[in-house]
C-alpha cells in the first residue's frame, strides 16, 4: 500500500467488476479516467452518488473520461444493488463497478483509512490523464456525498491547463477568465494570448479562456 501522489503513474490492476474482468489500462485506453470508491453496497449516500454519476455520464463522455467505480462487495451484490440504484434514482448505471472483495485495488490505491474505518473504503477519487499520470486525488468521508459538478469542473481545468499556459482561479467555471501561468512574463503573455492580458498585479494576470 503506497500513498498515490499527483504526478505518480496510476498503478495498473486487473479486477472483477459488474461487467466482467477489467484491466485498468485496457479499460482506459487513450482516454482520461475517473476512479472513485464507495464504502459499501446498499448504503444510502453511495446509492445517491452512483445514480448521480450515471446521470452525469454524458458529461464525462464529452470530456473523453471513462468512469470506474469501486466498492468492497462482490459482483452478485453489485448487480442487485445496481437494480436498486436504477429504480430509486430513475437512471441506468452505465459504467462498471469494481468488486474489490479481496481489497486488492483498495490497498493499491490506499482507499482504506483504518482510523476512519478498518474495513470500508473511504470516498476516494483519482483522475487519471491519458498518459496514466494521476492528476487529482480527493478523499471524502463516508458521511459526505461527492459533488459531481466539482469533478467535471476540475476535469475542465485539467484539460484546459494541459494544453495552454494558464491556471484557473477560485470557483472558475468553463468559459470564464483564466490566470496566466506565473512562469510567463507579461510581455510574452501579451503575444501569446490574442484576446488580451489584464495585469492586476505583476504576478496576477488574467486572460479570457483561450478555448472559447
Ligand atoms: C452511505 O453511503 O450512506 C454510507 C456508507 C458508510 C457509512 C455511512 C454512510
Amino acid at each position: 500500500m503506497a500513498k498515490i501522489r499527483l504526478g505518480d503513474t496510476a498503478p495498473n490492476f486487473t479486477a472483477n467488476s459488474s461487467i466482467g474482468t477489467i484491466d485498468l489500462y485496457d479499460y482506459l485506453g487513450d482516454s482520461w479516467g475517473i476512479l472513485f470508491s464507495h464504502p459499501a453496497d446498499f448504503t444510502p449516500v453511495c446509492t445517491t452518488e452512483l445514480g448521480t454519476a450515471a446521470k452525469f455520464k454524458d458529461e464525462f463522455d464529452k470530456r473523453n473520461v471513462k468512469m470506474l467505480a469501486l466498492s468492497v462487495d462482490g459482483v452478485d451484490s453489485h448487480k442487485e444493488w445496481i437494480k436498486d440504484i436504477n429504480e430509486v434514482q430513475n437512471t441506468t448505471v452505465n459504467f462498471p463497478i469494481i468488486a474489490d472483495e479481496d481489497k486488492k485495488v483498495s490497498d493499491l490505491y490506499d482507499m482504506i483509512h483504518p482510523n476512519a474505518d478498518s474495513t470500508l473504503t473511504v470516498r476516494s477519487v483519482f483522475i487519471i490523464a491519458p498518459d496514466k499520470t494521476v492528476k487529482l486525488t480527493l478523499t471524502y468521508p463516508a458521511s459526505t456525498g461527492r459533488n459531481f459538478y466539482e469533478l467535471l469542473r476540475v476535469i475542465d481545468s485539467l484539460q484546459l491547463t494541459a494544453n495552454h499556459k494558464v491556471a484557473t482561479p477560485a470557483n472558475w467555471k468553463n468559459g470564464e477568465d483564466v490566470v496566466v501561468s506565473p512562469a510567463i512574463a507579461t510581455e510574452d503573455a501579451k503575444n501569446m494570448f490574442s484576446k488580451g492580458v489584464k495585469e492586476i498585479k505583476p504576478y496576477l494576470r488574467m486572460t479570457p479562456d483561450p478555448t472559447v
